[in-house]
């Protein structure tokens, strides 16, 4: 991994190189030089946070570096209002010894790599979706912009997979090989499309969805992965991060040849609810379009049958009587045909 290291002390270089590296590769930046271009890994930041000058310093080097989303400060004490200031400058990790870097770079390291497949006998169909998901997210992760035509291709090796093997098996077997963000992406986005499909949508729209369930999440690729592989309940703060990225993935696409409206309309909207209670826009019913309605029942289905390390994975059955409890949130009528894609054998 690379460990982008910017520090007030140039003695301390070398003791953070013979740490670190081979398994590291470590770009240090003394503050107050030019900030080295096109970087991604994770940000290491140890220097005087008492002194304003520095401060100021840090905060333009993280200015410069916003498409890094990790970043390590290491403070020489716990004083509170030291650490208080490495979180203020946007710290998403604070160690307070040298000994807990290597540590905290491994637990960093593991949350950022790809879901593994379990075992080397992965369904080539999950294997090529996940493979285009993993590569999309760590572009947009490494601060590159997306390209269209890789959500398309995700979409199509999905409808594929779906149509060739049907969608129980789809929803069993990505339970099965993957964890985490792509999972839960494989997942909604096999379930909108197993969805499109029952209800009769044309091709185009199949894809159109699909494509709006591919990268609804992408947003997520900004946030950082402290919060968004945290295996307890997020505090008020951190969801309160989380919950930017429908925006955060709409900006990212809103200028992106080819991003249809409704596309864009998914990604922003799906987490908004017909009565209102939903973010980022607290849309009303009149104001949520079809294809967001269905984006938003798939997405929390998929959420809900979702294995975690932390949790077992809840049946399809249990996951669809929640949805049908959501009433006033979704739209009765398409949740009753949801049934046959929940409980599809
Ligand atoms: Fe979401
Ligand atoms: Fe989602």
């Amino acid at each position: 991994m690379l460990v982008h290291f910017v520090t007030d002390e140039p003695t301390k270089i070398p003791a953070i190189r013979a740490m670190l590296e081979p398994q590291h590769r470590v770009v240090p930046q003394i503050l107050g030089r030019e900030t080295p271009r096109g970087l991604s890994g994770v940000l290491m930041v140890d220097a005087d946070l008492r002194a304003a000058d520095r401060v100021e310093q840090i905060r333009r080097v993280l200015d410069e570096l916003q498409s890094i989303t990790e970043k390590l400060f290491v403070v020489q004490s716990h004083v509170q209002h030291v650490v208080s200031q490495a979180y203020a400058l946007g710290a998403t990790a604070v160690v307070s010894s040298s000994r807990e870097i290597v540590p905290k770079l491994a637990q960093m390291e593991l949350a950022a790599r790809p879901a593994k497949a379990h075992c080397s006998d992965v369904p080539p169909a999950i294997a090529d979706s996940a493979s285009v998901f993993a590569s999309m997210f760590s572009a947009v992760r490494g601060g590159k912009s997306l390209n269209l035509s890789d959500a398309e291709t995700a979409t199509s090796h999905v409808i594929n997979g779906i149509a060739a093997n049907g969608l129980g098996w789809w929803l069993d077997d990505v339970r099965k090989y993957h964890e985490g963000t792509f999972q839960h992406c494989l997942l909604v986005t096999g379930v909108a499309v197993g969805f499109a499909l029952q209800i009769g949508f044309p091709p185009p729209d199949v894809e159109r969805l699909g494509i709006a369930a591919t990268l609804h999440d992408i947003g997520k690729a900004r946030i950082p992965l402290s919060i968004l592989d945290k295996s307890g309940k997020l505090d008020a703060c951190e969801d309160e991060i989380m919950r930017r990225h429908p925006v955060i993935g709409y900006d990212l696409l809103k200028n992106l040849p080819g991003v249809s409206p409704q596309i864009l309309d998914g990604v922003r909207h799906h987490h908004e609810y017909l009565d209102g209670s939903g973010y980022p826009d607290a849309l009303k019913a009149s104001e949520i379009s079809d294809l967001v309605r269905l984006l938003t029942i798939s997405d929390i289905f998929a959420a809900l049958i979702e294995s975690r390390p932390y949790r077992p994975a809840m049946s399809r059955q249990d996951a669809y009587v929640i949805l049908r409890q959501m009433d006033g949130k979704l739209e009765r009528p398409l949740v009753k045909a949801f049934q046959k894609v929940a409980l599809v054998a």
